[in-house]
C-alpha cells in the first residue's frame, strides 16, 4: 500500500484479504502501524512521525523491517499467494527497498496508491481512526483529531505519489478519491487484475445489506431439498410481512430487492414495494441426483456421499450438482455487485445466504457451511470501515428448521448457532 494517512489503507487492505481468502486465495495483511507499537512505539504523538525525529525513525523503520521479515516467513512457510504490507510506503527510497526485497524474493510486487484530496472523506477517515485505533485509546476526541491532523503533516513533507513517467516500470494502481479516477500501469498477472478490479467496484458510502430466506416452502413442510416448490401457508404469511419488516430496519431509504429464478423467492418478494431483480446466480445449491429427496432418505439411498458431505460440507460436490465452493464462484458478480450498490435487499436460499454471510462476517470456509440461517428472519448487515455490523429480526412466524447437523440426517435449529449481533 502506498498513501498518506487517514487515505483508507487499511479498510482498502482488509477487504482485499476477506475478498481473496473468501475465494480461497491465501491473503494476509501486515500492518505496520501494529509492528510500531509492538516496537516501542504506542501512543505517539505527532512528532515522533517527523522525518527529522531520530528515534521516531529508528523505532518505525525497526516496525517495517519486522513486517517484511513476518512476511516473508509467511510466503514460505505458510505457502502465502498475496501478502499485503499496510504501511504509508510514502517515499520513493522506502517503496525501492521493498521492491528490491521482493524481486530477491521472487515475489511480484503491485503497489496500491490510494490518493484522496477529498476533505469530507478524510475527516470521516480520521474520525473512524480516533475511535478505533489503539493510538488514540482514551484521548479526548478532539485532542486526538488536532493530533491525528498534524501527523498527516508530517508526512506530506516527504510524501512522493506513485508517478506515471518516474514510476512507469512497475506495476501499479492508483486510486484517486476512493474510485472516482483509477489509473493502472503494467497490470500484468491474473491475480493482479482480479484485485484491480476488485478495488475498483468498492465504495465507502454508508449503505445496508438485508438478507431473508424465501418463506416456508411447500418442500420445506415435506423436509425435502431442493426443488422450485410454492411457498406453505406460513411461507405467505412472511411474505406479507416481510414489507412492514423492511421498512421497520429501512425507514424510507429507498432500495432494490435481489431474487433468485426460482419461484419460492419470487413469491416471498411479491408484496415489496421496490424495485426487483432475479438472479440465476442466487439459485440455490443444485443438490444433483438428491434434488427432492429428504436427508433421511439421502442417508439410505447414498449412506457414502452422506458422510462424506458430513466430513467435508464446503468441498463435497453432490453428484450432477454443486458444491459450497461452486457456490462461491456463481456468486463472485453478485459479490462485486453488491460492492458497487448502495442499499439491496437479498431474498434467496439456505446455501446461498451461507456463502454471503461468509464473506461480508469472515466467517471461515469450512465452517460457513455450518451457519444457521433460520427461516422468517431478516438479517441486516451495516458494512462498517474496519467490519460488518450484523444485527437480525425474527418475523414470529413459525417455521420449520431446515438446518442439519453434522452426524445425524435429522433437521432442527441448533440453539446457539443463529448469527447474533456482532461486528466482524
Ligand atoms: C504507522 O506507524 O502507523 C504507520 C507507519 C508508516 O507506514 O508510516
Amino acid at each position: 500500500m502506498v498513501g498518506l494517512p487517514a487515505r483508507g489503507k487499511s479498510f482498502i487492505s482488509q477487504k482485499i484479504v476477506r475478498y481473496l481468502s473468501w475465494l480461497s486465495i491465501r491473503a494476509k495483511c501486515f500492518n505496520v502501524g501494529n509492528y510500531r507499537r509492538l516496537a516501542g512505539g504506542s501512543k505517539p504523538n505527532a512528532e515522533f512521525f517527523a522525518p527529522d525525529n531520530i528515534e521516531g525513525q529508528r523505532i518505525r523503520e525497526k516496525a517495517v523491517q519486522m513486517a517484511v521479515e513476518d512476511m516473508m516467513n509467511w510466503f514460505y512457510e505458510d505457502d502465502g499467494v498475496v501478502a499485503i504490507l499496510d504501511a504509508t510506503n510514502s517515499t520513493r527510497q522506502r517503496r525501492d527497498w521493498v521492491l528490491k526485497l521482493c524481486r530477491e524474493n521472487a515475489i511480484e510486487p503491485m503497489f496500491l496508491e490510494s490518493w484522496c484530496d477529498d476533505q469530507d472523506l478524510i475527516f470521516r477517515n480520521i474520525s473512524e481512526m480516533k475511535t478505533t485505533s489503539p493510538d488514540y485509546e482514551g484521548c479526548d476526541p478532539d485532542a486526538a483529531t488536532q493530533v491525528f491532523y498534524e501527523r498527516i503533516e508530517k508526512y506530506v513533507s516527504v510524501y512522493q505519489p506513485l508517478e506515471e513517467v518516474l514510476d512507469k516500470e512497475l506495476t501499479f494502481v492508483r486510486l484517486i478519491n476512493v474510485a472516482e479516477q483509477v489509473v493502472i500501469n503494467r497490470i500484468e498477472t491474473y491475480l493482479e487484475s482480479r484485485i484491480v478490479f476488485y478495488v475498483m467496484n468498492l465504495h465507502i458510502k454508508p449503505r445496508c445489506i438485508w438478507l431473508s430466506r424465501h418463506g416456508e416452502s411447500v418442500y420445506n413442510l415435506e423436509k425435502k431439498i431442493g426443488g422450485d416448490s410454492h411457498l406453505s401457508t406460513r411461507g405467505m404469511e412472511y411474505a406479507r410481512k416481510l414489507p412492514e419488516l423492511v421498512r421497520e430496519s429501512t425507514g424510507d431509504a429507498n432500495l432494490t430487492v435481489w431474487t433468485s429464478t426460482l419461484v419460492r423467492t419470487g413469491e416471498t418478494a411479491q408484496f415489496l414495494p421496490y424495485k426487483q431483480l432475479q438472479w440465476k446466480a442466487l439459485d440455490e445449491l443444485d443438490a444433483g441426483v438428491c434434488d427432492g429427496m429428504t436427508y433421511e432418505e439421502i442417508e439410505k439411498e447414498y449412506p457414502e456421499d452422506f458422510k462424506a458431505r458430513d466430513e467435508d460440507k464446503y468441498e463435497y460436490r453432490y453428484r450432477g450438482g454443486e458444491s459450497y465452493r461452486d457456490v462461491v464462484i456463481r456468486l463472485e458478480p453478485i459479490i462485486m455487485e453488491l460492492e458497487r450498490q448502495e442499499n439491496i435487499l437479498i431474498i434467496t436460499h439456505q446455501a446461498v445466504l451461507r456463502c454471503i454471510y461468509a464473506y461480508f462476517m469472515n466467517v471461515p470456509q469450512q465452517e460457513s457451511p455450518w451457519v444457521s440461517i433460520p427461516l422468517h428472519t431478516l438479517i441486516k448487515l451495516e458494512p462498517r470501515a474496519y467490519g460488518t455490523k450484523v444485527s437480525t429480526v425474527k418475523a414470529d412466524i413459525p417455521a420449520v428448521s431446515t438446518y442439519k447437523e453434522k452426524g445425524t440426517s435429522k433437521v432442527g435449529e441448533p440453539a446457539h448457532c443463529t448469527p447474533a449481533p456482532t461486528i466482524c
